[in-house]
């Protein structure tokens, strides 16, 4: 039992989530009281489960795949990367309003500097995969980092101009079509996946790193599998790698100290709690 406050990850499914691990982790440490559950919530439900939280004692939630567009419509208070990118990942609850945030691109910038150097973005031009949510995150840290070119590279074109029109005014974007590896990867710094290819359970992401200078680095926001094929295949050449567990964590940080009131630290040992949970493969 408990008395303290009770967060949630917001899912469809949400079994496989890491965050109840990482935000009880957090609890445990603190000493705090206060729990952190997961709740698989149906599409058509997302609306009524949200009203029904605060009511129950919730002071927020994590919002995941395929919630974080309909978070973003039903909060009435957003932050400046949740407006910029579309997307909620964080729901406060305060009496008088439904607040929603994004920490995607704050948390892929904190891992990217911590993981691969304050200057690993401003070094030369990056080269992005995909242009979902989570690529519009990517593509905010980059540029506020300073990359002086993100080339977007994306399946549907469509969902390509669409991101370069909703951030070509923070960064110099080039659209590169999927499967034209040459000219995304030549002369690259920095090489990100920010699909869901690699995935388990989804198709593998298939590219030719051929031309990817050696100095570049690799990064990929899918963390199940930890090291997944594209790293492996990054590793395997020599390239610097970033795995996707940096991002998760640093994304939790803003939502923990805005529901418990404490300021959380990303940590090796948090690291090795998530990284043992994961399904060994
Ligand atoms: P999120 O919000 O988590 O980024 P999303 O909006 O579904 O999720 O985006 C998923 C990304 O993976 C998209 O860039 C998608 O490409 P499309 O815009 O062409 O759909 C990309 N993606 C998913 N499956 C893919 C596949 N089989 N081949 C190439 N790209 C794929």
């Amino acid at each position: 039992m408990t008395d303290g406050p009770l967060a949630a990850v917001i899912g469809w499914p949400v079994h496989q989530s890491l965050s109840p691990i990482m935000h009880n982790y957090w609890l445990k440490q603190r000493r705090l009281t206060g729990a952190y559950v997961a709740l698989p919530v149906a599409p058509e439900d997302f609306a009524t489960c949200i009203a029904a939280l605060p009511l129950m004692g919730f002071a927020g939630a994590s919002v995941t795949v395929p919630h974080k567009e309909a978070a973003f419509a039903l909060a009435a208070v957003l932050d400046e990367d949740a407006r910029i990118t579309g997307a909620v990942n964080t729901l406060i609850f305060k009496s008088d309003a439904i607040t929603g945030l994004n920490t995607d691109a704050k948390g892929f910038a904190a891992s990217l500097a911590s993981g691969l150097g304050e200057t690993a973005a401003a070094a030369g031009p990056a080269a992005v995969l995909g242009a979902g949510g989570a690529a519009r995150a990517i593509v905010l840290a980059l540029a506020r980092a300073g990359a002086p070119e993100i080339r977007l590279i994306n399946r549907t074109k469509t969902r390509s101009q669409a991101l370069a029109s909703a951030l070509g005014q923070f960064a110099k974007i080039r659209l590169v079509e999927w499967g034209d590896w040459d000219a995304g990867f030549a002369g690259a710094h920095l090489l990100v996946n920010a699909t869901s290819l690699g995935m388990v359970g989804k198709p593998p992401l298939e590219l030719s790193l051929d031309r990817l200078p050696s100095e570049a680095a690799v990064a990929d926001i899918v963390y199940n599998p930890l090291e997944t094929p594209l790293l492996k295949a990054a590793r395997a050449r020599g390239h610097r790698t970033l795995d996707g567990l940096g991002m998760l964590m640093h994304q939790a940080v803003p939502a923990f100290a805005a529901w418990f009131g404490v300021a959380p630290e990303v940590t090796a040992e948090l690291r090795g709690e998530l990284v043992r949970a994961l399904p060994r493969v």
